[in-house]
């Protein structure tokens, strides 16, 4: 019974030292020291020993059973510390690799011209108002001084829904609407960026749906200088100093007197090309001094208050501040022009 005791626990040892499988080293734990395993077989027939034999075989019993599940015991650690490792070194990063490039998209370039002007103005004090884009023609027209069957309403061919309703073709609906919140009281200083929509061709400057930005100053004694003052504040930070602007007369219902801004063409400097239709200059915006008519119209006291007005075009403004030569590009969105734009590259 001794021997046989010494030889399942050599014969056990040896299976343990031999495997490198946890499931297997298990399988080893059950067959060897399980209720049904040898030892307890060999146990069974103890009843058969002296009295005296009894106590030592049931220790050496013991200690065979000790020893397997300490070889057990000492195998699994090892084998477990040895998954660690493999899974560690399976799953090693090499920190010292360059990174993969993240593919970021950019702001278009006319969110990034229309961002910097709100800016530029929000600095100077005004507030961004917002209008609706399918407008009446009361705000549209109307209220700007331009009954139905006015001539001027020619200067802008609409794109009408029924026949009070139409896409608005420039961004003054919003300064009727503005004024008339104000119920009267000054002062009102806003600016408002947003799509009009017009049925011109397009061409290298032309597009039917566009961007205005317009902005809106009433207050007592407002005056025609105040608004040059301004424009040319906003011509020298958006061009730089070098960059030439004038003032033309023009003619608008709602403004009066009215003119008109032009820049420099950067594309040809000065000396004319397709873009600026050979002139050298590209008109920016339209001005002027709020027509009494619009102001009594809103509610405003002519007589007490007076204001100015503008409405520029951003892609205009685009095209001269980054040399585009055609509108159309801003709209096509072919990503080899707008990437070009990227803050990122
Ligand atoms: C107007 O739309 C007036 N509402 C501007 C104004 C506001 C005048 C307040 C006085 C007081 P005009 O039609 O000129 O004006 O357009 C203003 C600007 O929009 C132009 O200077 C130009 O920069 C831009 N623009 C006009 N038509 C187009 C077009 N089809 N495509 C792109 N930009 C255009």
């Amino acid at each position: 019974m001794q021997e046989r005791l010494k030889e399942l626990q050599t014969e056990a040892l040896e299976k343990i030292s031999q495997t490198s499988d946890l499931k297997e080293l298990n399988d080893i734990r059950v067959s060897y020291l399980g209720k049904k395993g040898p030892i307890t077989e060999v146990l069974k027939g103890m009843g058969k020993l002296s009295a005296e034999e009894r106590p030592k075989m049931g220790a050496l019993a013991n200690e065979v059973r000790d020893a397997i599940a300490a070889g057990i015991e000492e195998k699994q650690k090892h084998l477990e510390e040895a998954a660690v490792q493999e899974k560690l070194a399976l799953e090693k990063i090499d920190v010292t690799l360059p990174g993969r490039p993240i593919k970021t998209g950019n702001h278009h370039p006319l969110t990034r011209i229309i961002e910097e002007i709100e800016d530029l103005f929000i600095g100077m004090g005004y507030t961004v108002a917002e209008g609706p884009e399918v407008e009446k023609d009361y705000y549209n027209f109307e209220a700007l001084n331009l009954p139905k069957g006015h001539p001027a309403r020619d200067m802008q061919d609409s794109f009408y829904i029924t026949e009070e309703i139409l896409l608005r073709t420039h961004t003054s609906p919003v300064q009727a609407r503005t004024m008339e919140k104000h119920e009267g009281k000054g002062p009102v200083k806003i600016i408002c960026p947003g799509k009009v929509y017009r049925r011109d061709n397009d061409d290298a400057t032309h597009s039917h749906q566009f961007m205005q930005i317009e902005g809106l100053v009433v207050d007592e004694n407002i005056r025609m200088t105040d608004l040059k003052g301004t424009l040319e504040v906003f011509a020298k930070k958006m061009f730089g100093e070098d960059r030439e602007i004038r003032l033309r007369p023009s003619f608008f219902p709602f403004t009066e007197p009215s003119v008109e801004m032009d820049i420099s063409c950067k594309i040809c400097s000065g000396k004319g090309c397709s873009v600026c239709k050979g002139t050298g200059w590209i008109e920016i915006l339209g001005a002027g001094m709020v027509h009494p008519n619009v102001l009594e119209m809103a509610g405003f006291d002519s007589k007490k208050y007076t204001g100015f007005a503008f409405g520029m075009g951003p892609e205009r403004i685009a095209m001269l501040k980054y040399g585009v030569d055609d509108i159309r590009h801003f709209y096509t969105n072919d990503v080899r022009f707008l990437k070009q734009f990227s803050i990122h590259e």
